[in-house]
Parts: C-alpha cells; structure tokens; sequence
C-alpha cells in the first residue's frame, strides 16, 4: 500500500503526496508543522481531520521522541489515536481525568510526571516551543469524537521498526533531493521503459528490474543500475529474489556511494532548493554562518523529520560542514546531506 503509493508519487512526475504522516520515508513536501489556525507552512499536507490537526499541532512539542520505538504515537494518525483512545490516558469529554492532560500539566504519578519529560509544557509554550495551549488541549478532549469515526490508513507495523526497503530508500530520497526519473534518463518516449536506454552521464542510477519490465540488463551506458539496487536489498520477481531489508557491507556501500552521488546531483541540478533553502551554493561560512546553520537545521528536519538539537547542528556544522567547505561549498553540503541519508533515523520506519 504504502509502497505503491510511493510509486505512484515517482511515475507520477513526483507529484507531491499528502499522506498525513510524520515519518522518516514520507515523500512530499517537507515535514510540516501548522501554524496559528491550522494553516500550513510550505504549502504542505492538510491535516485529515480534528485529530490529525492536533498531532500536528503537538509535534513540534512530542514527536521528537515519539517518531518510533516503543511509544511511536507521533508516526501516523493511528498512531496517534491509539494513544487518544486508550481510556488510560485520555477519558473522551473529561479532560480533568485524563492523564494526558496532567502529563502536559506536569502532574501526573509515576515516573514521569510531565512531557516533554525535561521542560514543564507551561514553560516550552511561553517560550514558542510549541503552539497549543492546555486549554486547547482540554476542549479538543472535551469535544473528542467518538473512535472510528474517521477512518484512518490501517499501520499494522506500527510498533515495529524496521529498515526501509530499497524500493522506499531510492524513492524517499529522490523526493527529499528533489530529483525525478528525468534526472537520470530520458523518459520522453512513452516506451522508455521497454527501450534500450541510456542513464545520462554518471548519474549512479538505481532501479530495479522489475519497474523496467522488457529490458534486462540493458542499461547501456551503466549496467551496474539494477546491481546496486539487488545490493541495497532489493527484490527482484524475475528472479524469485526477494526483499532483504537487513544492513548488511554490500548495502550500506551502496548507500554510502548513493548518498554521495544523489547528494551531488541534487546541489547541482539548476534551480533545485531541496538541499539548500536558506543558503546558496555560493554561501560561505565565513560571511553566512548563521545561514548555514539555519540550513543544516531545515535539512535534519526535512530527512529525519524530527527538529535538530542547537547541539546537533554545532556538531554537524563543525565536524561534517567544515572540514568539507575546506575543499569546496558542495563537498561541504554533500557530506552534511549525505550523512543524514545514512543516519539510522533515515534508514529506519
Ligand atoms: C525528550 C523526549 C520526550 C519528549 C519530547 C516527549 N516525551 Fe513522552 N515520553 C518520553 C519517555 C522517555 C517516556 C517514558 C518511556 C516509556 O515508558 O516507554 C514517555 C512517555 C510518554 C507517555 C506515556 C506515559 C505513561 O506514564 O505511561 C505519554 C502519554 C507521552 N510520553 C506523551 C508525550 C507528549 C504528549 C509529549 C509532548 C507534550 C511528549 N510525550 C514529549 C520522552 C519524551
């Protein structure tokens, strides 16, 4: 389902998608966080309903640690509403006996009596940290709508983590690069798929098989396309091969030689802002420091959909900009760009 809605968004001409979720592979625009009156940033997805509307509005406040592992509520709506409807935490049209609502008041027993766990909620609001108010909170419980009554995509593997497919690795990063199929080949020919083709010049082109269906190895110009993408796991019906999603050498080489290389094209494809949105290539740190940082920031955001720490960006900004700027602007952002193609968040679901 999931991935042959990411197919789609590619063969579509990468389309932007609206799938409603906060995840590490979701395609489409940048993750977005809602201002003021639920209006969206970016021009991005908008929220499916009252719920979805207030995951969002909370994520900049929760999803940080509640993207995945054992309490992944943040990842999705259904996520999000088995937290909701889990008459342990929240009693619909009560918020005063809704542990949730002492949890942001930072009175609820047990072991952790406040989120987020490190700043009383009060105090993260008043300084803009998150956009909600408590009282907000409590008449969203007060006027909850029963269960089901909308219905949400079903997430079997909600609880579970696991590693993207390659199908999803080659796809989530084409749409976060900002690069389409056109980048790589020719696809004006309404054929190109059953034509003998040729991937434009050392473009490390990844595609399997079994999406070009008629040709076999006929890459011309580079036969290693559907190796890489066996490498990365990939599946291939032709040959009875199926998905391998563990991590192993040959994968995590190709992934380090994918990121390198889409990275690249995607700093030089004209007029390309996925990367750089708040600097030019021509930026140097020297006279734009503060704008590199905003970057780097905008960027982890928009690969690991989770907001960097101040402390994440120094340490990306010092140890992977720099020491890359020293060679060039774009070995520097290539090497930020592509560590975040190989951060476990990137390659987890
Ligand atoms: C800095 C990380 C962090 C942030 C941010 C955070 N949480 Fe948590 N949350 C935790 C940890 C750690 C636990 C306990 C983990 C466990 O029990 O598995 C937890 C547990 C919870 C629980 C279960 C509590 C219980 O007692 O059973 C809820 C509900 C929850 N968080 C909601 C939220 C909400 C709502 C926000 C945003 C206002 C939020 N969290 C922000 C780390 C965080």
């Amino acid at each position: 389902m999931r991935r042959a809605a990411l197919q789609a968004v590619v063969l579509a001409g990468l389309a932007s998608a609206c799938t409603g979720t906060i995840g590490a592979a979701t395609p489409g625009p940048d993750p977005v966080f809602p201002t003021d009156g639920g209006v969206l940033e970016d021009g991005g997805c908008a929220p499916v309903s009252r719920n979805d509307e207030v995951r969002l509005a909370l994520a900049g406040a929760c999803a940080g640690c509640h993207l995945a592992g054992s309490r992944p509520y943040w990842a999705s709506l259904t996520a999000f509403e088995a937290l909701v409807y889990d008459p342990k935490y929240v009693t619909r049209g009560d918020p005063d006996n809704s542990l949730l609502v002492k949890l942001f008041k930072g009175t609820a027993p047990g072991s952790f009596p406040q989120m987020p766990p490190g700043e009383r909620y009060d105090a993260l609001l008043a300084r803009g940290g998150a956009s909600m108010s408590i009282a907000d909170v409590e008449r969203w419980i007060r006027e909850l709508p029963p269960q089901g009554a909308v219905v949400a995509e079903p997430m079997p593997e909600r609880f579970t983590v696991r590693r993207l497919t390659a199908e999803e690795m080659i796809l989530s990063a084409m749409s976060q690069l900002g690069l389409t199929l056109e980048d790589f080949v020719d696809t004006s020919s309404p054929d190109w798929r059953t034509e003998e083709y040729t991937v434009r010049g050392g473009r490390f082109f990844i595609w399997p098989k079994d999406w070009a269906p008629g040709i076999s190895r006929q890459y011309v110009s580079d036969a290693r396309t559907v190796e890489r993408y066996e490498a990365l796991g990939g599946m291939a019906a032709l040959d009875n091969r199926g998905k391998d999603v563990s991590i192993g050498p040959a994968a995590m080489q190709t992934l380090v030689q994918q990121s390198q290389a889409w990275c690249r094209r995607a700093l030089e494809k004209p007029g390309n802002t996925a990367v750089l949105r708040h600097v030019a290539l021509a930026d140097r740190s020297a006279t734009k420091a503060a704008e590199i940082k905003r970057n780097i920031g905008a960027l982890h955001l928009r690969m690991l959909s989770e907001p960097a720490t101040d402390a994440t960006i120094e340490a990306l900004y010092t140890r992977v900009y720099l020491p890359g700027e020293a060679q060039s602007t774009k070995a520097g952002w290539t090497a930020v760009c592509a560590s975040f193609m190989r951060h476990p968040l990137w390659l987890s679901f």
